[in-house]
Order: C-alpha cells, then structure tokens, then sequence
C-alpha cells in the first residue's frame, strides 16, 4: 500500500462500544463493554474451530438431536460449549438461552444480562462450505429478578442489544445496541474485529426476493399470491430475482447489504413457522429495523410477539420497507 492507503486510525469493536457509541448508547458501561468482549472473543473461537472443521474431523452429525428436533451437527455442539463456557467465564451473564440447550441456563455471580443464542445458524449447510453463522439477543435482567424464565419470555422490543457473525471469507460481525447497525470485520493478525460498515442502512427497495420455495404447497393464500407476483408483474414490469442461500445469516447479511425481502413464512407444515422467534428471528427483526427496514409474521411486528416458551417459533418476512409493506397489505387484504 502507498503511504496514504495505510489507515492508522483503526477502530476496534472494543473502542467502538467505548467512544462512538458511549456518548449516546444507554447500555455502554463497562459490564456493557466486558459482555461485548466476551462475546466478541466466543465469535473469534467458534471461527477458529469452523475454519478447521474440514481438517480435524469437526463436520458431520453429533448423533444427537436438540429440544427443537434438529438433528446436531458436532459444530453445533461444540459451538454452544464455546458459547456458554465464554458467557459463564464473562461473570456478566446471568441467564442463557442456547437453540441447543432445551432449558435456561443460570449462571453463579451477579450478571446483569440475559443472552438468547444460537451458536451455529445454517449448520445443515455446514458439510458444503456453505457460509453460517452465530446469532444473539441481549436482554437486561429484569430488576430485582434472581435469573428466570420470565427474564427472556419478554417482547424482541425489550431487547437492548442484538446482532451475528457470519463466517464467511472473513468473519463479519453485525451490531446494533439500539442507535443504528454497525459492521466488523475479522482482521486475524490482530485478532480484532475493526469497523468496516457504519452505521448500515437497508435500500428502501431492492427486486430480490429468498425464500424455500420448496415450501410453496403449503404456503397461505396471502404468501402464494404475494410470491406470485414478483415473478408474474403486472405488465412491463421485471419479475424479481430468487436468492436463497438456506443459512439465515447469510440470506439477512444479504438482504440487509444488498435489499429485497428474506422470508420464511408459517405455513400448513410449520403452523407457526420454522424459525424461533428468541434467538432468530427478534435479533434479526432488531438490526433490520435500525437498518430502516421492517420485520412482520404478516399480521404482527416482529418485535411486538411475546413468546411463550423459549423455543417458541414465528413465521417472519424481513427487508426493505417497500417489499415488506407490501406483504403486509396482501395480508390485509385477506382479513
Ligand atoms: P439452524 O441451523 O440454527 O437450526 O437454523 C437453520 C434455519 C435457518 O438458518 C435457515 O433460514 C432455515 O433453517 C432454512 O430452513 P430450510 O432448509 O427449511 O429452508
Ligand atoms: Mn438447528
Ligand atoms: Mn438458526
Ligand atoms: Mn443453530
């Protein structure tokens, strides 16, 4: 690089949370900042371990399956372990919720947080290299609480933090703790994650649309039609193009980078969706919403729904406005 291309002004994740969203971020206190760090450093490990999958024999089944019936890829469990012995270790944790874990987990000491996480997004995708990720939701501890259920059986619209890391050709982490979306990326000689995307905003519209369509027998009336036509317009317009990577992070990384809508709506076959509504679906509702976009079951915001179990899941389109405003109209027109 000349000279001037070197950047000597770098910002760290950690400085981040520290100064450019200190002045304004209610949450960045230090425990605030040593949970991040902890988090930060459990995305570092769990990248590590993917990156050498292949080479150590880490892809492939566990031979067992989780509370919500996926079968566990080793990854996944290796994933949770990392995650929770990270959580535990940060002594700012007092309540987790793990996809892997078919209860809470409440940890000893005085944690202010409660963390929702699933270690591994897109592990099915795992064994083809294909992209995946880990997701995350941070909520306070309610006042006064010792560590429960009702501490995470809370709106997404509680949640004061939220974000993930997609392991992709580098590790891009994700963030927003309420004042907008911000983006890292991986630099593995420092081993620090540094401020690549500011402050990220979601184009407004964007004709790409993801969904399994594989799904489409058992899709509702408003979802059929709604799919239907992006790809038969009305006349002289262009039919959308399909995306779908089938990795929840890496089909939102997209959506939220590039546009258009990413859908896995509830349907004849999953009543209320495949997704879990905690530590998927209101983590990703949250960013898309700083981001200027909008989540919904069709019906309902996102972030409004208050689960009634902790692997309770929901039917969700997320996006650009436009794309999901029109979602919610097909559903209006159905009522
Ligand atoms: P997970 O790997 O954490 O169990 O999540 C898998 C989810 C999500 O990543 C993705 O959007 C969805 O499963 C894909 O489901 P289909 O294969 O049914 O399309
Ligand atoms: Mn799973
Ligand atoms: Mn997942
Ligand atoms: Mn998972």
């Amino acid at each position: 690089d000349s000279l001037n291309e070197i950047k000597t002004d770098i910002i760290t994740l950690t400085r981040f949370i520290l100064t450019e969203q200190g002045r304004y971020a209610t949450q960045a206190t230090g425990d605030f900042t040593l949970l991040l760090n902890s988090l930060q450093f459990a995305f570092k490990f769990i990248s590590h371990n993917i990156r050498r999958a292949t080479l150590v024999n880490l892809i492939g089944l566990a031979g067992a399956t989780n509370s919500t019936g996926d079968d566990q890829k080793k990854l996944d469990v290796i994933g949770d372990e990392i995650f929770i012995n990270a959580m535990r270790a940060s002594g700012k944790v007092k309540v987790l919720v793990s996809e892997e874990q078919e209860e809470i987990i409440v940890f000893e000491g005085d944690g202010k947080y409660c963390v929702v996480c699933d270690p591994i997004d897109g592990s099915s995708n795992l064994d083809a290299g294909v992209s995946v990720g880990t997701i995350f939701g941070v909520y306070k501890l309610q006042p006064g609480s010792t560590g429960g259920v009702s501490d995470v059986l809370r709106p997404g619209t509680e949640m004061i933090a939220a974000g993930y890391t997609m392991y992709g050709a580098s590790a891009n982490l994700v963030l927003t703790t309420g004042n907008g979306v911000n983006g890292f990326t991986l630099d593995t000689a420092l081993g620090e994650f540094i401020l690549t995307h500011p402050d990220m905003k979601i184009p407004k519209k964007r004709s790409i649309y993801s969904v399994n369509e594989g799904n489409t027998v058992y899709w509702d009336k408003p979802t059929q039609e709604y799919f239907h036509n992006l790809k038969y317009p009305s006349e002289g317009l262009k039919p959308y193009s399909s995306r779908y990577i089938g990795s929840m992070v890496a089909d939102m990384h997209r959506t939220l980078l590039y546009g258009g809508i990413f859908a896995y709506p509830s349907d004849s076959k999953s009543k209320n969706g495949k997704l879990r509504l905690l530590y998927e679906c209101f983590p990703m509702a949250f960013l898309v919403e700083q981001a200027g976009g909008l989540a919904t079951t069709g019906t309902q915001r996102i972030l409004d729904i208050v689960p009634k179990h902790i692997h309770d899941r929901s039917g969700i389109f997320l996006g650009s406005e436009k794309e999901v405003l029109k979602v919610i109209d097909m559903y209006q027109k159905y009522e």
